[in-house]
């Protein structure tokens, strides 16, 4: 058997890309079935389903793009997405029982999205520079499927929305000030980031 010699540089990069994402859609899929169970909005559920099986389906495209570099398949812990699931996690606590609960899960979902996709345009890109053309077709195809997600998402928002906005108008219309409570409570729960 050849022995391959270690990667560098831009070769280097793309491996540690495409494991840092695998390990990323792993945690998605059960991420995605936590937050259907949670959403109050029918549609929202539904849409977290549905992206759950397309990220099973970008699961087994990273795989193949594994088998392309003749590596195995093996994820590389990916801090963003342990940081964005553990928001997500605080946030489904936080707002359990709240009307902004679905508002507060789309965006959420959102951050997530735009990280994915983030990621998968550098990936496209370092693919097509190192001339890996089956491989930029394959992370082509999630970079599509993750706008679209999002952009589902930015529609659903619209729902979420006026759901929380309707209860905040009803708050405020039976409060005895006419403003609404818990204003400094929203202010303090804002932690400055501690990452550059
Ligand atoms: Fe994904
Ligand atoms: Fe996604």
């Amino acid at each position: 058997m050849a022995t391959k010699t270690k990667p560098t540089g831009l070769e280097k990069l793309f491996e540690d890309q495409v494991a840092d994402l695998y390990y990323a859609e792993k945690k998605l899929v059960s991420a995605l079935k936590k937050m259907a169970g949670k959403a109050t909005d029918k549609k929202l559920s539904a849409a977290f389903l549905a992206h759950r099986e397309e990220t099973q389906g970008q699961v087994q495209r990273l795989e193949e793009v594994f088998e392309i570099l003749g590596k195995p398949a093996k994820g590389k812990k990916c801090d963003a997405i342990e940081g964005l699931l553990k928001e997500a996690d605080g946030i489904m606590e936080e707002f359990q029982d709240d009307p902004a609960l679905d508002a507060a899960l789309v965006c959420a979902a959102q951050k997530v999205e735009h990280y994915e996709i983030g990621s998968y345009g550098c990936l496209v890109t370092y693919a097509e520079e190192l001339g890996m053309k089956d491989a930029a077709k394959l992370l082509k195809e999630t970079l599509k499927e993750e706008k679209g997600a999002d952009e589902k998402l930015t529609k659903l928002a619209e729902s979420s929305l006026n759901m929380a906005g309707e209860a905040h108008r009803e708050k405020k219309a039976s409060s005895p000030s006419g403003k609404p409570e818990n204003l400094n409570k929203t202010k303090q729960s804002r932690t400055p980031s501690t990452v550059g």
